[in-house]
């Protein structure tokens, strides 16, 4: 199967009337891509092991072995999100994979093509859930008790799908199995578009990020016949701390934003009781997250004073920032014609393998308008094409015979 047959395949699966993507974990369109993934697998002999977590791992090669190379990415989406951010790591795997077939390449080491579950967390509010849980980092039943959006547990999600909750959990045994994780994926921001003539890029370090839900109380009344001077309305309290994070984040050279918003009871004519909204806050240094997170908690500890309401900030999932390997970005470098070498604002798996321990990197392929999490997110396909020669050639530096 070419690259675009592939491409071609998924572009369906998930694809809502405005373009995006909606991906979520364990959603028909999830088990859908899963079907796919064992498909493409088969295709190509590879030896498909589902780590519990949901994280599909399709091996080449000696299962012993303690140095596997493992590529890949993973198949969910954020809600409404687009088509390349995560499903273009994994197509490119493929491809990778019959590309050094085609050219007839004998590898040295065991080849995985990967997808992790769950990378955006758009379900159930955790970020890289599956790579997490897949490395101890996340704990399993915290994991298994999270809620999504209908008030389902993870744990009940997994059971309606024919799952085992209590396979979920750490597998060091197949971690042990894996000697370095290269995560290609589309850039999320414009460096390469910039860089004349680069369709690809080596990443260097992922900034620290977090997410992180304020919870604003107030007293519902009625919007008629309350006084202005009256109320305890924690839809003022959230609009100033949306404000005052924008503004924190722009002081402090930072990104700050509230992407989603829930109101109790979401009346047009009632004060409403609750408020609660989620801040995604990133920054290239973790002493400057630190600080602008405190910045706008206090701020909006101060305001819910003036409203009569209250505030509580609960930190849902953190992420320190991520150094990858340099010396083998540096290797990536040379190799891939002096690709550019850049950091991202964007969290990714392989943030989750390094931090762990795994020797990682990644590959970004050009995006002309930086545009992620959206729709309107792209790659030309000459660039995808770039970038499946890029990871194949990737793959026989490090893992061909020699
Ligand atoms: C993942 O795409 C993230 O950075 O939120
Ligand atoms: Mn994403
Ligand atoms: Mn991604």
């Amino acid at each position: 199967m070419s690259f675009t047959s592939m491409w071609d395949a998924l572009a369906p699966v998930g694809r809502q009337a405005d373009g995006g993507y909606g991906r979520f974990a364990w959603s028909d369109a999830d088990l859908t891509l899963r079907e796919w993934f064992a498909g493409e697998a088969a295709a190509r002999g590879l030896d498909l092991v589902d780590d519990g977590n949901g994280n599909l791992l399709a091996w080449r090669g000696d299962t012993t072995r303690d140095d596997a190379l493992l590529v890949g990415s993973h198949l969910d989406s954020v809600p409404g999100g687009g088509a390349f951010d995560g499903p273009l790591g994994v197509v490119s795997s493929f491809a990778a994979i019959d590309d050094l077939d085609a050219r007839g390449v004998e590898l040295d080491r065991p080849l995985v093509v990967g997808a992790f579950a769950d990378e955006e967390g758009a379900r159930f509010g955790i970020a890289c859930a599956g790579s997490r849980l897949m490395t101890g980092s996340l704990d399993a039943g915290q994991a298994l008790g999270l809620r999504d959006r209908d008030g389902l547990t993870l744990a009940e999600v997994l059971r309606a799908r024919g799952r085992r909750p209590e396979d979920v959990g750490p597998r060091p045994d197949l971690l042990g199995r894996i000697g370095t994780f290269v995560e290609l994926h589309v850039e999320q921001g414009r460096a390469l578009d910039l860089d004349d003539g680069a369709a690809v890029g080596v990443g260097s370090a992922i900034w620290p990020h977090g997410r992180y839900r304020f919870t604003f109380t107030g007293r519902a009344d009625h919007a008629g016949t309350t006084p202005m001077d009256e109320r305890q309305d924690p839809m003022l309290t959230y609009a100033m701390t949306v404000l005052a994070a924008n503004k924190q984040a722009r002081l402090l050279g930072a990104r700050a934003t509230f992407g989603r918003v829930e109101v109790d009871p979401n009346g047009t004519n009632a004060i409403p009781s609750q408020v609660r909204a989620w801040m995604d806050a990133r920054a290239a240094d973790e002493g400057v997250l630190e600080d602008l997170v405190a910045r706008v908690t206090s701020q909006a500890a101060d305001r819910a004073g003036r409203d009569g309401t209250a505030v509580e900030t609960t930190a849902e999932s953190v992420s320190a920032e991520v150094a990858f390997d340099a010396a083998l970005a540096a290797e990536l470098s040379t190799l891939l014609d002096d690709a550019p070498v850049l950091p991202t604002g964007a969290g990714h798996d392989a943030g989750v393998l390094a931090r762990h321990g795994v020797p990682t990197a990644m590959l970004f392929v050009r995006n002309p308008t930086g545009v992620s999490h959206s729709p309107h997110e792209h790659a030309d396909e000459t660039d995808c094409l770039a970038g499946v020669d890029a990871l194949s050639r990737t793959i026989e530096h490090l893992a061909g015979a020699r």
